[in-house]
């Protein structure tokens, strides 16, 4: 049911991306932000002379004992806490806005769905890449076949160690955790937003084969790269995505430091997206090749940040208002975590085909 009134939110996790989330809730009349939470006071007092309004809390049972209204929630919790804060949150009767990666296996994706249905709650998992500028101009050509009928595509991370914002030690902390669990930072973790514009570009996937692999950067400490990856997707296109990592190489970047593109060949010519999280070709952000002649976007929202904010935007006007379809429910995420999980798979079987619909 739409609200007649701003929705009261809860921002839960307030570590490095909370930086980015925040962009659709300031200065926007359809949302108050009513509570923070964290379990690390120094950080809780830091992000809340940000909001003075706000009540602050330690965890999220002190929120839902201190008897607050609250509409939704913000989860922006280490991966390994999705499950359990989420299924915290349902029960307590708040709509929730979860982080990506949704989890780590199919089981547990299944607990908060089957969760968010006995709520009678909604379960979104944000994903921003699909309202980066560029990537929408990416697919309005894709879908009106503007290079003609798509012969395939190509998607490129090239992760290096020199640049961008500085990240938190326990943000780091954890993230080589789930390494160590199998889930690393460039597939798993950066890679599902690849992996969600791919289904969002071309739709299901029906085979993927890959072959993950790992790098030592210091001593007891690998990154899930150079890995491989192609897949056929159901209407028969192609994609191929390459990890690959330069540790030495310096990157410009506001944010993370990743040099990210994405190519898509049709039968009469190609566009492309050459950056988005870093800022490493300087050349517009969206090009398209067609007959000879080299067409390029210099005007685009083309800050990776801006992304956060219209993703963000966008759930807040849909619970607000009740309007169009939600990006993405719990449902279609369900279909990144299989995709994914089909590339573990494959790279643990030497590089055989497996449908991602196999995953359970
Ligand atoms: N969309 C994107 O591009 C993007 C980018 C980075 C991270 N992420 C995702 O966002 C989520 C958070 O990532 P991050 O980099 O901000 O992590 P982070 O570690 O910087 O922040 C997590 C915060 O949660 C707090 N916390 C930990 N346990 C808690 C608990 N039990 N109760 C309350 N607070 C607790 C920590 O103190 C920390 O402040 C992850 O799912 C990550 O994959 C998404």
């Amino acid at each position: 049911m739409p609200y007649d009134r701003p929705i009261r939110v809860a921002i839960i996790g307030l570590g490095r991306i909370y930086d980015l989330n925040i962009l659709a809730y300031v200065d926007n009349p359809d949302v108050d932000v009513v509570a923070l939470v964290d379990s690390n006071d120094e950080r809780l007092l830091e992000r809340s002379a940000e909001w003075p309004q706000a009540e602050s809390f330690l965890s999220i049972d002190e929120l839902a004992s201190s008897g607050l209204a609250i509409d939704a929630v913000e989860v922006l919790l280490p991966i390994a806490l999705h499950e359990q804060g989420v299924l915290a949150c349902l029960a307590n009767g708040w709509h929730v806005n979860l982080q990506k990666p949704f989890a780590t296996d199919v089981a547990s994706a299944n607990r908060m769905i089957a969760a968010a249905k006995l709520a009678g709650r909604r379960l979104r998992v944000m994903e921003n890449y699909i309202f980066y500028e560029p990537l929408l101009h990416l697919k309005r050509v894709v879908d009106q076949r503007e290079i003609g009928t798509i012969s395939g595509y190509v998607l490129k991370m090239v992760a290096s160690g020199r640049g961008g914002w500085d990240v938190p030690g326990d943000t780091y902390q954890w993230q080589f955790e789930q390494a160590e669990l199998g889930r690393g930072v460039l597939v798993f973790d950066d890679g599902w937003h690849k992996l969600a514009t791919a289904l969002w570009l071309f739709g299901p996937v029906r085979e993927v084969r890959a072959w993950v692999g790992s790098t030592e950067v210091v001593p007891g400490i690998s990154v899930d790269a150079p890995s491989t990856v192609v897949w056929e997707h159901e209407n028969g296109i192609r994609g191929v995505w390459d990890i690959t990592l330069a540790v030495d190489m310096y990157l410009r970047s506001d944010y993370y430091t990743n040099d990210e593109r994405w190519e898509v060949t049709g039968r009469r010519g190609f566009a492309r997206v050459n950056r988005c999280t870093g800022r490493g070709i300087q050349e517009p952000s969206f090009e398209l090749y067609l007959d000879g002649e080299m067409r390029s976007q210099h005007a685009l929202d083309d800050d990776w940040a801006s992304s956060f904010r219209d993703s963000g935007r966008h759930w807040i006007n849909w619970l607000r208002r009740g309007e169009g379809r939600l990006l993405y429910c719990a449902e279609e995420s369900l279909e990144i975590l299989k995709f994914a999980l089909a590339i573990y798979e494959s790279s643990a079987k030497g590089g055989i085909g497996v449908q991602p619909s196999s995953i359970n």
